[in-house]
């Protein structure tokens, strides 16, 4: 089997998607003729071509004025099972996806709606798909503290259907520690913690610090700039604690994959997974990442194996299901070296 098909074909957990950035000009065209919204473009292909990012804050100018489109439930129904449908072609079992609600709620579309519609959605696609998906609530760390409190706390009605949350936005000038507070309430009310330490930000290292000794994170997302730091490698090895890195995101982002970064990252024993972030306006999915970093970074077989384990590994998966999936990607591999 060639490494191409076995990139699309094994099991694979995406542990890094913000389902506001699935949002593709398609869909955003048609639920704009459904909402009455206007679009200042004329067609999908004309919006597509004016996207025009290379930082973090002008790729985020644009994901949030494509949430104008987003109103009603159907409407965050449609979004997920969109992205839902692309990944069952590319071999995804299992995503733990972001979702922004102080993107919605500031624009007067409630929490209900937005949860509601993703929730509806995870439901259709374990039954359609075979996808098990979990929600992480994200804060936007370019609001405020009392913003977040009071996301947290409304929330609360929901807490059942989030398994964590999560810190993202625009990184400069809002470091982790802005949120102690807010992630130390989370952490009593029993959420899972991870944060964005997006690439070559400003204070990187520093953000990355503190969100394992201030903040006590399981994981973080992006964060390899942790490899200029060799204590921070260490600590992210001795505490278990993985990145989630997204090489066509960071191609973006920051004008590299970071497939050396990652890499090197991976053969100093960090906990290191393949992820799509944005894959609508970064134009990969999950396994199309993979292949990038594969063709990059020249990764073996073995290696292709060893980062789909990962993903399994620091999911927020409980014991049971976690084993069930690695069994089921190692008698995948056994199957296709058989076969
Ligand atoms: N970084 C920060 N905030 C975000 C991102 C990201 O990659 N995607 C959506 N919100
Ligand atoms: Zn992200």
């Amino acid at each position: 089997m060639d490494i191409e098909t076995v990139i699309r074909s094994i099991p694979k957990a995406e542990l890094h998607l913000h389902i506001e950035g699935t949002l593709e000009p398609e869909l955003k065209f048609e639920l704009a003729a459904t909402n009455g919204v206007e679009l200042p473009y004329g067609s999908a292909d004309e919006m597509r071509a004016a996207y025009d990012f290379d930082d973090l804050s002008s790729f985020l100018a644009q994901y949030y004025e494509g949430m104008s489109v987003l109103l009603h439930e159907a409407d965050f129904h449609a979004l997920a099972m969109a992205y839902f449908e692309r990944v069952a072609a590319q071999g995804l079992v299992y995503v733990e996806m972001f979702f922004d609600p102080q993107a919605h709620t500031s624009r007067e579309v409630a929490f209900d709606t937005v949860i509601g519609g993703l929730r509806r959605a995870q439901h259709d696609a374990a039954d359609r798909f075979g996808i098990r998906s979990q929600l992480i609530m994200c804060f936007l760390r370019d609001h405020s503290v009392e913003s977040a409190l009071a996301t947290l706390e409304h929330a609360a009605a929901y807490r059942e259907w989030i398994i964590g949350v999560g810190l993202d936005s625009d990184e400069r000038g809002n470091p982790p520690v802005k949120f102690r507070d807010v992630f130390a309430a989370a952490r009593e009310q029993g959420y899972r913690l991870t944060m964005h330490c997006d690439v070559d930000q400003q204070d990187t290292t520093v953000h990355i610090r503190q969100c394992l000794d201030d903040i006590g994170v399981e994981r973080i997302d992006h964060g390899s700039n942790a490899i200029e730091d060799e204590d921070l490698v260490a600590e992210l090895v001795q505490r278990g604690v993985g990145l989630t890195n997204c090489p066509i995101s960071n191609s973006y982002i920051s004008g590299d994959t970071k497939a050396r970064e990652i890499r090197a990252l991976h053969e100093q024993g960090v906990l290191v997974t393949v992820n799509s972030d944005d894959p609508a306006y970064f134009p990969g999915y999950v396994g199309d990442n993979l292949a990038v970093l594969q063709r990059e970074a020249d990764l073996s077989r073995d290696e292709i194996v060893q980062f789909v384990r990962n993903a399994f590994i620091i999911s927020w998966l409980d014991e049971r299901e976690r084993e069930a999936y690695l069994e089921r990607v190692d008698a995948w591999v056994a199957a296709s070296e058989t076969g």
